[in-house]
């Protein structure tokens, strides 16, 4: 483990050494759990988005997408539930003044129990090498079973608790496993606190006229008041899907990991609108067709899997989410949910409003049922971050290189000029302007051709163009490719059929759909 988090330090380095991510407001000392992203950052970010865009409406005729507005009616957000229930349970430390959530805390404490368990196990492993039956070993070994038996009593005191939010309850188990404050040591606890994870401001100018509003904590809401705009407008028939990208805000208590839980935040979420009864079927599907997305990007089935939800939600009838293998252990990336009716039947109530389909074939009226595919953006730009980066030995140096899928990389050509003199320069701009149209190209001219070719290894770009002497003479350029590092005489003119489609969107696009 210790490994895997030295990785997750160097990735974090590497993404603000390299442009792709700042902590917010850094020359202030930064704002918890914010981030921007850089020049690096921004370009892949956005091709992150285009793919789950062309994706989503490119690949299915009946979906469309929407921009909706980060403000909402306050009403939108009672009648979604998130005004009672968006809660987290919270606890300080009266030591540290540090804030927890209780959930975490205990889930911590299960995965204390969990290492100890993991530690037994690996030792016998290497004490009895090939003869090693774990699962004997887990029905047998006197010290697993007591740790086992601790993890299921507590597991099931912790389940209990959170399904009935029983705040007391939390606390109590809190104290009796004498969990302490990693900052101050100290068992010095409050009582646990629901706490609402929404941000609030006033909309208005006088203090009298100045309503609540919240900023929206994920953009679903948006297609939801949406969805008889455009099924009138777009006369769109069952089943049919509305798309949409967009900012989203939590104030989570616990924020950690990077990017990987922030306060700030971008969405992709899609509502699938369909008919009543057939949502199991189209649950599955979506599975599918979700992580067939996931995978096209060539990190390696075995670093993604379902994790099946047991507990559900009062609404859902199923949910998944798409975990992938990061630095810190599997974790979800996308949620895919059947919500039922819940939220247009909540919009009809607090609205007033019908909000149904009339059935041109059944010629019956009803409220559709919804499946659901939420991915956070930011969270899928780390988990291809730590899919790509790689450490290598090449010729006794260390080479970092960011395997990013090509259509995704930030920049697709870097234009090598060997010498910044004698009409190097020059041609590499001619190069340019005959590329830029279809490429996101870059010219770099300082330093050694060594140096330079590693700086685009560490962004990810998968061709790198050398300018020369024989260049003015013949035309020919070298090609570098980042993967395997080999190099090839290649004539300007070909540039454009050699380069062809693989950096491009649509190269994924055709990956989903082939494989
Ligand atoms: N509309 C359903 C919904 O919002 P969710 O499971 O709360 O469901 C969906 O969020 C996805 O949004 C998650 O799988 C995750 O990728 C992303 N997400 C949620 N909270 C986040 C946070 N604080 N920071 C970054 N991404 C977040």
């Amino acid at each position: 483990m210790a490994n895997q988090e030295d990785v997750f330090k160097k990735l974090v380095s590497h993404c603000k050494e390299y442009g792709f991510v700042f902590p917010s407001s850094e020359i202030y000392d930064g704002l918890g759990a914010v981030y921007d992203y850089g020049q690096n950052g921004v370009e892949l970010k956005n091709n992150i988005k285009r793919y789950w865009w062309e994706a989503m409406t490119k690949l299915h005729e009946n979906i469309v997408g929407i921009d909706a507005a980060i403000f909402m009616h306050p009403t939108v957000w009672k009648a979604s539930g998130h005004v009672d229930a968006f809660n987290d349970p919270l606890i300080d430390n009266r030591d540290s003044k540090k804030r927890y959530r209780a959930d975490v805390l205990i889930e911590e404490q299960l995965a204390k129990i969990e290492d100890k368990i993991n530690k037994e196990i690996e030792k016998a492993r290497k004490r009895f090498g090939e003869a090693f039956d774990e699962a004997q070993f887990r029905a047998t070994n006197g010290r697993v079973l007591e740790h086992q038996a601790k993890w299921d009593a507590l597991h099931q005191r912790y389940s209990d608790a959170m399904n009935k939010m029983d705040l007391e309850e939390l606390k109590q188990i809190i104290l009796d496993e004498e969990i302490v404050c990693p900052i101050s040591g100290t068992r010095n606890w409050t009582d646990v606190r629901q706490f609402n994870l929404m941000f609030s401001t006033e909309m208005g100018s006088t203090a009298d006229g100045a309503m609540k509003i919240y900023l929206r904590p994920e953009t679903a809401q948006g297609i939801f008041v949406n969805y008889l705009n455009v099924q009138k407008s777009g006369r769109m028939k069952l089943p049919f899907g509305i798309a949409q990208i967009g900012k989203a805000f939590r104030n989570e208590i616990v924020a950690r990991q990077f990017i990987f839980r922030m306060r700030e935040f971008e969405q992709m979420e899609m509502q699938f609108f369909i008919k009543p009864g057939t949502e199991l079927d189209w649950f599955a599907k979506w599975k599918k067709t979700r992580l067939a997305w996931h995978k096209a990007l060539g990190f390696g089935d075995a670093m993604y899997r379902y994790h099946d939800h047991e507990k559900l939600a009062h609404y859902a009838n199923a949910a998944t989410d798409i975990e992938f293998n990061m630095p810190f252990g599997f974790k979800e990336v996308e949620g895919i949910h059947s919500r039922t009716n819940f939220d247009l039947s909540q919009h009809a109530k607090y609205s007033g409003k019908k909000i149904e389909y009339f059935d041109p074939e059944t010629r019956e009226s009803y409220v559709p049922y919804v499946i659901e595919t939420s991915i956070g953006v930011d969270r899928m730009f780390l988990s291809i971050m730590a899919g790509a980066f790689k450490e290598e030995e090449v010729n006794g140096e260390r080479r970092v290189v960011l395997a990013l899928p090509p259509a995704l990389a930030p920049v697709k050509v870097a234009i090598l000029p060997l010498v910044n003199k004698d009409g190097l320069p020059e041609k590499a701009e001619e190069i340019l302007r005959e590329l830029r149209y279809d490429y996101t190209c870059q010219i770099e001219v300082k330093d050694s051709i060594g140096k330079r070719y590693r700086r685009q290894d560490a962004i990810g770009t998968p061709y790198c163009v050398t300018v020369d002497g024989q260049t003015l003479e013949d035309n020919t350029v070298t090609l570098r490719f980042r993967d395997t590092m080999e190099q090839e005489r290649v004539a300007i003119a070909d540039l454009h059929k050699i380069i062809g489609d693989s950096v491009n969107i649509s190269s994924l696009l055709r990956k989903i759909e082939n494989d």
